[in-house]
């Protein structure tokens, strides 16, 4: 068995004003009718899955439990940190708090802000990649980069994953966000391809890659269970020992200096939904290319996306190009669609603001 681990302690800010630090996107019905939360459990539900473990903050543990009664779904549990510390500490905890039921079991840490419209494929490639994660080798999943992001980590092939059918290939490196120029030299020379952000491995093999490359995270969370308590069906983490924690995702902790890492290509469609111009792209576009949503209009236009989440404020554009607007009842974005990833720049002004 499989037991999904779902992160979900990210802000989202550049799907704001949607997106909020109170409400991030994961949470919000964004593309289709259930949240990326819970299209997320959905798709690691099914015979070859335990129930999943939740890792979260304290200002979103009812957010999360309301959302995974509303599609069935148990919590195996739910981890509270007391503040975030990014990926590597989260992925440590679990992997901790499995080894003391089940030290052979095998863990699959996905975010819970991601689209993959195929939840059938993403279970097929799973199951691909479970046979090398028992052998002790940690499982990425691989997408076709279709342009040079530096929002990504890239995997290094050792040799061309040609036609992408679901397998286990061994990995040479992992880059974590490379800079433009190494990004562009890495999509030109054809054997890269994205990391998705989502792993398989066993408890035992993560415990010992912390234990190789960052093991000055081991005893501060080993000290967070241990001085832990369950509170109403939440598991706290102990604040005292995770304020000792840096700050570092999974990717710079662990990935990047591992050398038992194996990719399974994946290529049934994935986004992160890292922009409003990724929420366009996923989204059912009419034939002039137009997203109209909520209580929005759009007269003669081409290429954008309106949307109003208020229903007694009607957003309506004419004669538009390439254009965001996304109303809310307390703010309005309205942006070139080519500076979908300045969004988060809109945050930053107004934190500033006060
Ligand atoms: N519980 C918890 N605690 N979850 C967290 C924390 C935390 O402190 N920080 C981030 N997360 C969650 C986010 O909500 C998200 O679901 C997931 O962990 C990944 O974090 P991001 O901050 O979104 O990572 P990223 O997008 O910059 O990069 C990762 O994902 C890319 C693909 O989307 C990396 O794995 C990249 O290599 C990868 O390409
Ligand atoms: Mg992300």
């Amino acid at each position: 068995m499989i037991t999904p681990i779902l992160l979900c302690g990210g802000s989202g800010t550049r799907l704001w004003p949607l997106s909020r630090k109170s409400y991030p996107k994961q949470f919000v019905p964004l593309v289709g009718e259930t949240t990326l939360f819970q299209a997320s459990a959905q798709r690691l539900s099914g015979a070859e899955f335990a129930a999943p473990m939740v890792l979260t903050n304290s200002d979103f543990r009812f957010i999360v439990t309301e959302q995974l009664a509303g599609v069935g779904i148990d919590p195996g549990a739910i981890l509270i940190e007391p503040a975030g510390r990014n990926t590597a500490p989260a992925v440590l905890a679990a992997a901790l708090y499995l080894a003391q039921s089940d030290p052979e079991a095998l863990m699959l840490v996905a975010p819970s802000d991601h689209v993959v419209p195929d939840d059938a494929a993403f279970r097929a490639a799973v199951a691909a990649g479970a046979e090398a994660a028992n052998k002790g080798q940690i499982v990425t999943f691989g997408i076709k980069p279709t342009h040079a992001e530096t929002g990504y980590g890239y995997l290094e092939l050792i040799s061309d994953p040609g036609d992408f059918s679901p397998r286990a290939i061994g990995l040479k490196r992992f880059v974590e966000k490379p800079d433009a120029a190494t990004a562009e030299a890495m999509l030109a020379s054809g054997n890269f391809l994205w990391n998705a952000g989502i792993f398989l491995f066993s408890v035992k093999t993560m415990l010992a890659a912390f234990a190789a490359h960052a093991a000055d995270l081991v005893a501060p969370v080993e000290a967070a269970i241990a001085a832990g308590e369950n509170d109403l069906g939440f598991f706290r983490l102990d604040p005292e020992s995770w304020a000792a924690l840096d700050d570092i995702s999974i990717d710079y902790a662990v990935m990047e200096k591992a050398d038992n890492l194996t990719v399974v290509p994946f290529a049934a469609g994935w986004s992160d939904l890292g922009g409003w111009d990724a929420v366009w792209r996923e989204s059912q576009a009419d034939a002039n290319g137009v997203v109209a949503s909520g209580n929005a209009t759009a007269i003669d236009c081409r290429d954008s996306l309106l949307r109003s989440e208020d229903d007694s404020l009607a957003v309506v554009g004419i004669g538009l190009q390439d254009v965001i607007a996304v109303a809310m009842p307390d703010a309005v974005l309205v942006a070139d669609a080519s500076r979908a990833q300045d969004v988060k720049l809109a945050v930053a002004a107004l934190k500033e603001k006060g």
